[in-house]
């Protein structure tokens, strides 16, 4: 017991600011790697922003438009998902409602089926595999669909989960384990001296720590750096859900359109989404979103109609310029790593994230194992740390 206080008073080797599936994943994986006093900082509660909000889909075919080195990122971590589901549960009791029915991308208008086809094509060339349904077909998989849909194409390979369970799982790994976490605990700076991380300063006053991972999803840049500045901006997008709920499952698979999606889980509710809005941090629900959303459901399947309506949310996704994640070593403030900018794809991310930063903070890899996702891509734009 004394043992236990006394090393929570001590300084961690390790403070990772932001309590989302990120920090909470790489919380996670250094202390499998044997790091010793990590300590995870969150201005309120874990996992109650985004990586709440979310929809789950682990769908690099769906979400990506190309198969280059994001396409790869993705397609990992998503291969990661069976054994990360699986010692978590062994670890702490708590399924994450790992899905693997598959997704159905499908097209309701000419165009989309155009745009369809296209997408059949990239990625048939690139080796995937998916498989192209006719309209009997789409309806023959998924009977509630609507007679209205023209193709479609089977993703077997894209997955959901349950985020929420997933943030309960890594909340009780820090919890069993004695990873410290301090909610209601904000970084307010990161303290830097000569070009190196002492610490940062919070809310509750300074701790000092020789690493300090940043993974504060969309509020990332708006945590001080010392006298400098990060040399990238992250912006929060907002994304709206619409949830239904039917009395049984009435989907098995995750359905993808191009104008949004959505995503049945095992209890009969139905996820549907979502809006991309440029609104700074307001997290609300908006008529206009409901009214999408509403559309949106209804036109993948009429099954959906608003008497199913049981709840409605929003979140903010953390965006960087070009849409990628920002990962890895900050050039010129030795001990600060990033970890933040996963936008749409933070949930499917997480095991791998965890992973990379693991690597880098135990000195199992280098900088350069982040390209081309490192803070380098951003230098020749803006000074970086003072
Ligand atoms: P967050 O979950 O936002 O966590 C960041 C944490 O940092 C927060 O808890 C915050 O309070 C804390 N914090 C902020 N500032 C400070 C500070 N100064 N000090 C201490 N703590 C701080 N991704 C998918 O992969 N699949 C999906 O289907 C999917 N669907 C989505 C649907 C919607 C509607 C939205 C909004 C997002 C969706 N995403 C999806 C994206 C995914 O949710 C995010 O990419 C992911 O949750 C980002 O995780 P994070 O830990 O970086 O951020
Ligand atoms: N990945 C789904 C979303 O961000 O809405």
């Amino acid at each position: 017991m004394w043992k236990d206080k006394l090393a929570s008073q001590m300084d961690p080797d390790v403070l990772i600011i932001g309590g989302g599936v990120i920090g909470l994943s790489i919380a996670r994986e250094l202390h499998k790697t044997g790091v010793d006093r990590i300590l995870l900082i969150e201005k309120a509660v874990c996992g109650a922003e985004a990586s709440w909000a979310a929809a789950g889909m682990l769908g690099p075919q769906a979400e990506t438009d190309d198969t280059g080195a994001f396409f790869d990122l993705c397609s990992a971590s998503r291969d990661m998902y069976p054994g990360f589901s699986a010692e978590l549960a062994a670890e702490t009791g708590v399924e994450i409602g790992l899905d693997r029915q598959g997704t159905l991308y499908l097209a309701f208008s000419n165009e989309d089926h155009q745009h369809l086809l296209e997408k059949y094509k990239l990625q048939q060339q690139a080796g995937l595999d998916l498989e192209y349904l006719s309209r009997e077909q789409v309806i023959d998989a998924e009977p509630n669909i609507s007679p209205d849909v023209i193709g479609g194409l089977l993703f077997s390979n894209d997955w959901q989960v349950d985020n929420r369970k997933l943030c309960e799982a890594l909340i009780k790994y820090a919890a069993v384990n004695n990873v410290e976490i301090r909610e209601n605990t904000a970084a307010l700076n990161v303290l830097v001296e000569s070009g190196r991380v002492k610490g940062v300063e919070t809310n509750a006053g300074p701790i000092q720590a020789r690493t300090v991972i940043l993974a504060a999803g969309a509020w990332s840049s708006v945590v001080g750096l010392g006298d400098g500045a990060l040399p990238f901006d992250i912006k929060p997008v907002r994304g709206q859900i619409l949830e239904f709920t039917t009395s049984v499952r009435s989907f098995r698979h995750v359905i993808y359109t191009p104008t949004g999606y959505i995503v049945p889980r095992a209890d009969g509710r139905v996820l549907a989404g979502s809006t991309t809005e440029h609104a700074g941090f307001v997290k609300e629900v908006t008529e206009n979103a409901r009214t999408h959303l509403g559309h949106v459901a209804k036109e993948i399947s009429p099954l959906l109609t608003d008497s199913h309506v049981t709840g409605s949310w929003s979140g903010l996704r953390p965006f960087v310029a070009d849409g990628l994640p920002v990962l890895g070593p900050m050039p010129g403030g030795e001990g600060l790593i990033i970890a933040a900018g996963h936008y749409r794809n933070g949930i499917l991310l997480a095991p791998i994230t965890g992973k990379m930063i693991a690597d880098l903070v135990t000195g199992e890899s280098n900088a350069d194992n982040f390209l081309p996702f490192g803070v380098d891509r951003f230098l020749t734009r803006r000074a970086g740390v003072a």
